[in-house]
């Protein structure tokens, strides 16, 4: 059903064009609307004073038989997934996969409010041939998902039942699990209708189902030898009664130029973004709200800590105290009363599933925050830091901050804040008094996922990850050390030089343990059975031979539970590089090391790949991360946007220069001791500017998620593949992603261009 794409492009439409009359500076009455065609889908998206959606369709020119609508709205994180199938492939004998085209009607989408105040969107799209609805599932982006990526999923308790309908109306009906009478003003519900507007020569057919089957609409077009010259046109209108989100648009979400003392560099960077006419910019406000930022579309339209906080921290220097404050309120807003941060809220009808399902009917459709990662609790402090700490936007605001009385739960900032920290410091201690693998910081019992990399298979199926145990423990206590020292966590009562020496064991011993040698003859022998095995070429190892004699060394992406290394050479040392403090020439090698071609280092002509099995002496390792996995060896963008900022902000530390930075780092003191040594500062920059090409390479993905590559044997090239047709789960690609914006706060060294596509 799926069919190879050899390329998805990020096609910037229709970008940025405001409603007419409605100026940029009416705050409270935002409007965005934009296109982004990827991975086989045209999506179109819009936000104004009635709600914020996005609409996913099968792009016309795809050659699969089925038509997939997609509609998400942040509201409850509400929609509707329905598939749209050739009805009289077989019986007309045509060609099935190129038996139906649906296309969106120019202009027709739009917000909607129907009967009972309930707002969502609608949107026409012209069939070309009798088409019959298959699979629809109305009402949780969550459950959509299950579906899509849970290989065909449905549960039961989200069946839609079939209201009214006519031969040119239906309206199937979502009434959410914990909501009974209609009559009643909490009543909370979802419904999609299709309908023939006037002037359509569309028809219905609608035979209802049974208690066991859905059912069936078929849509009819006339043919046109039957002398008919209307269009068949079906309007779509999904609704829910969910509270729209205010959103932060442009000019609330991004400084603006010139209206700061800016370097030059942040000058540059800020171009475009408060008025908006950068397309990106308008794409990155889609996904931030007043009171939370969402990570992605449509997959990830709500709440996730580490997305928003790894976001946050990469723009951050172009943002208002209002979105960084945002931001940070919402992931202190969900804070456990130990202290854990959020990873995700689970919100509208999917909550009352999730809840159902952890033994906890009673608590109806109330929002389940999930505690479940251990990465998310440490990514707090070091944004808190650097805002009020290290930039312009956060001077003199943290008292104000701190002091805010929280609405989802009760306390102040400060309180729940205070619990944060003491947890963090309470999880570091074991390791700071007896650093063994043991006191390391691994997965919470019983759960298969600690961090971004998110499933065993993303750890390579390990326990303790890289990133949280390197970068992430140190850094959340140097953070809090220096907010102590700056006089701004008063309400901790915390000793700051006891914190430092639980940094710094942390700092001093925990790398070690990850660090794996090969050495360089075995080395070359793994490389290249993996080349044949993930069908490379042999001539990709030629221009970059090493030393055989010469041992190759890099960071083990997880450790198991007894302390052996996952020998997965992987991108995550980028978090180092923009968390830490204190990082040493020998791991900034191993950065040198890493940022080689593919497959002897991670980068290809289309980026940078964020795990590269090649060196695992577990050869099992090269299909549990083969390009086709979610967390294997593929692009994510994020990953490529932390190390080239990492790499700048350690280039940073030796005051060389400082006009290329868009953030503001300051620098330590003394300086690290490699900067004195300009042939290891060369090594630094070439390493940065190979990056950088990687990333140019594909830079008209860079604000999509993730993508793959497809290798061309014949030009030993690599080219973008669209993950969604390789992977075997069917997981696809958001179009936007929020922590892919990181790079409007970055400059390309090489003088390359990642704000104007
Ligand atoms: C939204 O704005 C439009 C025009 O800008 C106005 O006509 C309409 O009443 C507003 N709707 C709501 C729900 O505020
Ligand atoms: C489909 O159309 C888009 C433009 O909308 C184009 O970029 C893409 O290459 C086309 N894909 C195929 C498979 O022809
Ligand atoms: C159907 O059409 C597609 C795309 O045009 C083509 O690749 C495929 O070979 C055709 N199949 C048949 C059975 O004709
Ligand atoms: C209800 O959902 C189940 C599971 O997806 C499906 O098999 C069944 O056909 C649905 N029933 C109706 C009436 O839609
Ligand atoms: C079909 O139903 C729609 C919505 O209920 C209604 O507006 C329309 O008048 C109906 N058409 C006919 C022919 O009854
Ligand atoms: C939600 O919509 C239903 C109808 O679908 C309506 O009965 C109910 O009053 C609405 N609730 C609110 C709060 O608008
Ligand atoms: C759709 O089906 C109807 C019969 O239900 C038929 O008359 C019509 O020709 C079909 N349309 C097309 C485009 O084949
Ligand atoms: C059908 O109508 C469209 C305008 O709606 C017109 O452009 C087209 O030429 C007409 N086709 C025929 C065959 O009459
Ligand atoms: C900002 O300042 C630069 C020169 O420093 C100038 O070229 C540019 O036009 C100014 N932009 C705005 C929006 O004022
Ligand atoms: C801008 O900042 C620099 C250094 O931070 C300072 O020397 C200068 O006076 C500031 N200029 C203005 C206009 O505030
Ligand atoms: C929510 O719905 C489930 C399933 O029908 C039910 O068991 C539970 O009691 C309901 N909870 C509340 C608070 O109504
Ligand atoms: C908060 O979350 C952490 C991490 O999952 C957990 O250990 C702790 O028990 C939770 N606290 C409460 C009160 O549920």
């Amino acid at each position: 059903m799926r069919v190879a794409r050899s390329t998805k492009v990020l096609a910037l439409l229709q970008a940025c064009h405001a409603i007419a009359g409605q100026t940029a500076a009416n705050t409270s009455n935002p409007s965005l609307t934009f296109k982004v065609a990827s991975g086989g889908n045209d999506n179109y998206f819009l936000r104004d004073n009635v709600t914020s959606a996005q609409l996913l369709l099968t792009s016309e020119n795809s050659t699969s038989a089925e038509r997939r609508l997609v509609v998400a709205l942040p509201a409850g994180n509400s929609g509707a997934l329905v598939y749209f199938s050739p009805s009289d492939a077989e019986t007309t004998g045509k060609n099935s996969t190129a038996a139906l085209g649906v296309s969106l009607v120019d202009g027709s989408f739009k917000s909607a409010t129907t009967d009972y105040s309930n707002v969502g969107v609608r949107a026409d799209l012209a069939f070309d041939a009798n088409a019959t609805l298959g699979v629809t599932i109305i009402g949780a982006v969550r459950a959509m998902r299950d579906y899509v990526e849970g290989g065909g999923v449905m549960h039961e308790i989200f069946n839609y039942t079939l209201a009214e309908y006519n031969d040119t109306s239906v309206r199937l009906h979502r009434q959410w699990i914990n909501t009974t009478s209609p009559t009643s003003s909490d009543y909370k519900s979802a419904d999609l209708y299709l309908t023939a507007p006037a002037g359509s020569s569309a028809q219905l057919s609608v035979t209802p189902g049974n208690t066991w089957t859905p059912p069936t609409v078929n849509i009819i077009v006339p043919s046109t030898s039957e002398g008919q010259n209307t269009t068949s046109i079906l309007r779509v209108t999904m609704v829910t009664n969910e509270t729209s989100l205010t959103g932060l648009d442009v000019q609330a979400f991004f400084l603006p130029q010139n209206g700061t003392n800016a370097t030059q560099a942040l000058e540059t960077a800020l171009q475009g973004l408060a008025d908006g006419t950068n397309a990106a910019a308008q794409q990155v406000s889609f996904l931030t709200y007043a009171d939370k930022f969402t990570a992605g579309g449509w997959r990830f339209l709500t709440y996730f800590g580490r997305d928003s906080m790894i976001a946050l921290r990469l723009l951050m220097p172009t943002l208002t105290s209002e979105a960084i404050e945002s931001a940070l309120g919402a992931v202190i807003e969900r804070a456990n009363s130990t202290g854990a941060l959020c990873h995700e809220e689970t919100i509208g009808d999917y909550a009352s599933f999730v809840n159902i399902g952890n033994g906890h009917p009673e608590v109806g459709n109330q929002p389940f925050y999930d505690y479940k990662m251990v990465d998310t609790d440490l990514l707090l402090l070091p944004a808190i830091s650097h805002y009020f700490l290290e930039l312009p936007a956060g001077q003199r605001r943290a008292a104000q901050f701190f002091s805010k009385n929280a609405s989802l739960q009760t306390g102040t900032y400060a309180d729940i804040l205070n619990r944060t920290i003491h947890y963090n410091l309470q999880r570091a201690t074991p390791f700071s008094q007896s650093p063994n693998v043991s006191n390391l910081i691994g997965l919470r019992p019983g759960q298969p996922v600690g961090n971004w990399r998110d499933s065993n298979e993303g750890l390579g199926y390990g326990f303790y990850p890289f990133d949280v145990n390197t970068a992430l423990v140190p850094a959340s206590l140097r953070a809090t050390q220096k907010l102590i020292e700056g006089g701004i966590l008063d309400f901790a009562a915390l000793n700051a030089s006891h914190v430092a020496n639980v940094a710094s064991v942390w700092e001093a011993h925990a790398p070690a343990l990850f660090d794996v040698t090969v050495n360089g003859k075995e080395a070359e022998a793994r490389l290249e059975s993996f080349v044949e095995a993930a069908n490379l070429s042999i001539t990709l190892l030629d221009s970059t031979a090493r030393q055989p004699t010469s041992k190759l060394s890099f960071y083990a992406l997880s450790l198991k539970e007894d302390g052996t290394p996952v020998e997965v050479l992987n991108s995550d040392t980028g978090f180092n590089l923009v968390y830490g403090e204190n990082v040493s020439r020998d791991f900034l090698r191993h950065v040198v090391d890493a940022l080689q071609p593919y497959p002897r280092g991670l980068l290809t002509d289309v980026g940078m790949v964020v795990a590269n099995p090649a060196y695992d002496s577990n050869k099992t390792m090269i299909d549990v991360l083969n390009r086709a996995a979610y967390h294997g060896t593929v692009v994510w963008s994020f990953q490529q946007g932390l190390m080239a900022s990492g790499l700048a902000r350690q280039l940073g530390f030796c005051s060389l220069d400082n006009t290329t930075s868009v953030d503001t780092n300051p620098v330590p003191s003394p300086i690290p001791e490699w900067c004195s040594d300009a042939q290891f500062v060369r090594t630094l920059r070439d390493a940065q500017a190979r990056l950088w090409t990687s990333i140019q390479g594909a830079k008209d993905e860079i604000y999509t998620e993730v993508w793959s590559y497809a290798f061309d044997n014949t030009t030993n090239t690599f080219s973008v593949a669209d993950l969604a047709s390789l992977s075997p789960s069917g997981t696809e690609s958001d179009a936007i992603q929020l922590w892919s914006y990181g790079f409007l706060g970055l400059h390309d060294p090489n003088g390359g261009n990642t704000t104007s596509l």
